[in-house]
């Protein structure tokens, strides 16, 4: 349907809004869309050639529609004045201090957009939550709105399902596209409207109304299911180390049954991402004030698993390393929370990275995409040390090989392509003797690295002979 005039906006310019609104702006020629942000370094990037954020298939889909009917701007108040709908794409941190610290989401951001949407706003607004945000959150905006604002505003719930690395496939192609409203005429009125900007592209079976809260609740929910998939299978792979049996032939196996599926049964170092633990505490902190802690001890589990999956992992290096890393090197491959993204979010290597340093090993640190400022920030924020305390311990690297010379070890925290292409006889030439491999990914091919010389630890996989485990 055309919906000729019709004019989005949306505030903050991230990795959800960014890549959601390009899409409808690609879909929607006939629609304009314009994207704000407070920082004014954002916006110059997504201006330039040089975008802030890396995301497979992205530029392509922002030049073919920048400066047409997609712009990018600092400012606010006019694309808000102008705007039909109003999704808000800011972020939702965890909360670091007071009530709920730790758990709850900062809903900072959230409200001054929506108080500076309450403050300008002149003619009515379909205003969309598409950040993840806890359950009732519309509601505390639209009281924030209705209360400070002049007109009629409309509160709908979409969240946003896109992963990071496949943004623009799954933009492209979603499951399913879910919208919660209001049951009364206007609420029904506007889901319809934001229902059309999507059946642009998206099948309307696949278009789902809700009222307001599943929408909010079902976000959490899918977070929260998919990596209990992977707190699963991780769990599954101590098992698997301790029993002689491969966590890839069980995962398969057991995804072979349709009612449990094959997807999301890689077993990994730990799960990353700016989503999946947030979520997953929000959950928690919700259940726990609605005084449901059992279900709160359930989910929160989950966590705690991802944790102790990293710290196994470093265990492994450890022991591996007859008990002491203190002064050795150890090449880190990828920092990012998965490949194919720069973000490292809650990436498990961090952790890894933190663990090393407290046994003062020397980190060499290489990802193909992620800043080199960012990981000193990661770093100096994990460790709790300044920037040249940390380069006591970790150099970073322009390629993997610089990172691997003279190591013992080289661990393999994120699964980039380029991983599985090193030339494995040079690495291990350059490497001090006996060389270890631990691949927290399981994408290296085992058998080959260990005809090489290798000693290999893997995930979940039978372990290596001459692999020290005390
Ligand atoms: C199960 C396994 O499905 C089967 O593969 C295995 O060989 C034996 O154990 P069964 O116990 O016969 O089979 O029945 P199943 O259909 O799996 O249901 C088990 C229980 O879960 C039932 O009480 C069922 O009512 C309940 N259930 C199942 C739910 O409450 N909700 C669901 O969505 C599915
Ligand atoms: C997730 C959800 O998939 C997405 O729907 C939601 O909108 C945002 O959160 P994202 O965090 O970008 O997306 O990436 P995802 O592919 O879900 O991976 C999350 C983490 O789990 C990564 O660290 C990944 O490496 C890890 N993972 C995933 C595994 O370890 N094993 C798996 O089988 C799948
Ligand atoms: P996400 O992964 O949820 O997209 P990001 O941190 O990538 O999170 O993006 C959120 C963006 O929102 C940031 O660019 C930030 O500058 C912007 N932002 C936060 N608060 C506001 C606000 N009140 N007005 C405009 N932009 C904001």
């Amino acid at each position: 349907p055309s919906q000729d005039g019709l004019k989005i906006c949306c505030i903050g310019a991230g990795y959800v809004g960014g890549p959601t609104m390009s899409m409808i702006a690609l879909k929607c020629p006939e629609v304009q869309v314009k994207i704000v942000d407070i920082s004014a370094a954002r916006i110059d990037a997504w201006n330039s050639d040089n975008l802030p954020i890396y995301e497979p298939g992205l530029h392509k889909v922002v030049t073919a529609c920048r400066g047409k009917n997609l712009f990018f701007s600092t400012d606010i108040d006019e694309a808000i004045q102008e705007a039909d709908i109003i999704f808000v794409a800011v972020n939702t941190p965890t909360k670091k201090v007071g009530i709920g610290a730790g758990r709850a989401s900062d809903l900072t951001y959230w409200e001054l957009a929506a108080r500076r949407i309450a403050q300008v706003a002149e003619t009515p607004k379909i205003v969309v939550e598409k950040s993840t945000v806890p359950i009732k959150t519309a509601e505390a905006i639209s009281a924030v709105l209705h209360g400070a604002g002049k007109t009629r505003f409309d509160v709908l719930s979409n969240p946003e399902f896109l992963a990071e690395g496949t943004a623009i496939t799954d933009l492209d192609n979603p499951d399913r596209v879910l919208i919660g409203g209001q049951l009364d005429e206007s609420g029904q009125k506007a889901m319809d409207t934001l229902a059309d900007v999507y059946a642009h592209w998206v099948p309307r079976d696949r278009i789902l109304l809700t009222n307001v809260w599943s929408s909010e609740l079902s976000k959490l929910v899918a977070n929260s299911f998919l990596a209990q998939r992977v707190s699963s299978i991780n769990a599954i792979s101590a098992v698997c180390e301790a029993s002689g049996a491969d966590v890839d032939e069980v995962a398969r196996a057991v995804g072979m049954d349709t009612r449990i599926g094959p997807k999301f049964l890689k077993a990994s170092v730990g799960f990353g991402g700016s989503c999946f633990q947030k979520d997953i505490l929000n959950l928690v902190y919700l259940c726990e004030s609605f005084g449901l802690p059992e279900v709160a001890h359930y989910f929160h589990q989950v966590v705690h698993m991802n944790d102790y999956q990293k710290e196994r992992f470093v265990g492994r290096i450890i022991h591996g390393l007859y008990n002491t890393v203190t002064g050795k090197k150890i090449a880190l491959l990828g920092f990012a929370f998965k490949k194919d993204t720069g973000d490292t979010r809650e990436s498990a290597s961090i952790d890894v990275c933190r663990r090393l340093i407290e046994e003062k090993a020397q980190v060499a640190i290489y990802d193909p995409k992620v800043e080199e400022e960012q990981v000193w920030m990661d770093l100096t924020y994990a460790c709790k040390m300044d920037k040249t305390e940390v380069q006591k311990y970790v150099t970073l690297c322009p390629d993997a090989l610089t990172a691997c010379k003279d190591a013992h070890a080289m661990a393999v925290a994120t699964e980039w392509d380029e991983f599985k292409e090193l030339d494995f006889h040079q690495v291990y030439d350059t490497m001090t003797k006996p060389s270890f491999v631990f691949d927290g990914r399981n994408i290296l091919d085992h058998a080959t690295l260990r005809e090489i010389g290798f000693v290999v630890y893997a995930i979940g996989k039978p372990l290596d002979p001459k692999l020290s485990t005390a």
